[in-house]
């Protein structure tokens, strides 16, 4: 048998990790300053996590959801707390498609109604309806595009309750910062303004906090910085730090009953103890504390680099646009600095999602590897001109 063949792959073989550098299989060693998509949030091989899970896997690592689980309820409590979002409740998956499709047919569920509004450019996950959500079509197909959605622009209130006011809409979900689609994100006016508009139309509000959670954004979740209490909040990524565990924080509001939500693996007793080992670092290591320090100092040192056009996002989670394609540039920092970067839908975007406890220092090295790149590149676009 082979693989599927999926994806385009980078020629580079990681075999092992630690904090934010990669190893592969020659023994070179890599910045990361991507996180596997924004995956890697309390480091690579953290030797907290790495003992937390070991022990566990010795002990038990999966028994079904027939059963109590006090690592589950152990979660949701120290999730509450550090996330300053106690009055949710917690339903546990394995992903952030899997978190996304759960959340939009619990609004389903809840409002009796199936249409949902999402945003352009927006990427919510590969699933049934979390797809139908997705702005691509490509990615699509006429199975998924059986649901009924429509596009909205970003920070367009008047849109946005001219399809309200329809009154047949379930939903409307939005990320806390656009990850795929480019980096773009509402404003504080918009937000707060959905909110308001969601709870006049009886509409639930879904905020998809999968790759914007968990500190990256300097807060623990991005919607956080505009002050609004969604209906639904997806988590995942960031959650485990590479174990595959997803989230929904669901509202007091919405009421549960046996078998409304319910998976195999989600919740089982090692990615609870994956979750809960992150949530530990976290807070031991005051690791949003260290984003909110070191996305300053990214953005002072980025502006000497001249070419750069804007600087999107927030925190960690950052987007560097340029006048060119970086598809270029992101090989060259791979195969001659030895770092890896992100993309996104926006060709022309180098997206950066290092592991939450990244330095100054390896900042310093990034931005010094990226003058060399850019030098390089332009002296051979002369030669070629
Ligand atoms: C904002 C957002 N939502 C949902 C997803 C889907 O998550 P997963 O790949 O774990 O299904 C992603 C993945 O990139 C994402 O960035």
């Amino acid at each position: 048998m082979k693989l599927f063949d999926v994806y385009p792959l980078y020629d580079v073989t990681p075999v092992k990790a630690k904090g934010c550098y990669i190893y592969d299989d020659k023994d070179t060693k890599y910045l990361d300053l991507y996180g596997g998509h924004g995956v890697i949030s309390i480091g690579h091989s953290h030797d907290t996590y790495v003992t937390a899970i070991s022990e566990q896997v010795q002990k038990m690592g999966f028994y079904s959801n027939s059963v109590k689980n006090p690592l589950q309820e152990a979660l949701a409590v120290k999730l509450g707390k550090f996330s300053q979002c106690e009055n949710y409740d917690l339903f546990l998956c394995n992903s952030g498609a899997e978190a996304n499709e759960n959340a939009l047919k619990l609004a389903s569920f809840e409002t009796g109604k199936s249409k949902i509004i999402a945003f352009e450019r927006a990427f919510h996950g590969r699933t049934s309806a979390a797809v139908s959500v997705t702005d691509n079509p490509k990615i699509n197909a006429p199975l998924n595009k059986q649901h009924e959605v429509v596009f909205l622009p970003l920070n367009d209130l008047d849109s946005l309750e001219k399809e309200l006011s329809t009154n047949d809409i379930a939903a409307v979900i939005i990320e806390g910062i656009q990850g795929v689609g480019g980096l773009d994100q509402g404003s504080t006016e918009f937000f707060r303004g959905m909110e308001k508009l969601c709870f006049a139309y009886g509409v639930l509000l879904i905020l998809d906090e999968i790759q914007s959670g968990y500190g990256r954004s300097g807060k623990f979740f991005a919607f956080q910085h505009h002050d609004i209490q969604p209906d639904i909040i997806t988590i995942a990524k960031g959650m485990g730090n590479g174990f595959p565990i997803g989230g929904l924080l669901i509202s007091d509001k919405i009421k549960a009953s046996y078998g409304l939500l319910g998976t195999t693996f989600g919740g089982n007793h090692l990615a609870c103890t994956a979750a809960l080992s992150v949530l530990d670092v976290m807070e031991q290591e005051r690791l949003i504390e260290n984003v909110n320090k070191v996305s300053s100092h990214f953005l002072n040192r980025i502006k000497e680099i001249e070419e750069v056009i804007i600087v999107k996002g927030k925190g960690l989670m950052l987007g560097v646009t340029f006048d060119f394609s970086v598809s270029e540039l992101r090989k060259s920092l791979i195969f001659e600095e030895h770092i890896f970067t992100g993309g996104s839908s926006n060709p022309n975007l180098l997206r950066i999602l290092p592991p939450l406890g990244v330095t100054t220092k390896q900042i310093d090295v990034f931005i010094d590897a990226l003058k060399r790149v850019l030098e390089k590149i332009e002296n051979k676009n002369k030669q070629l001109n």
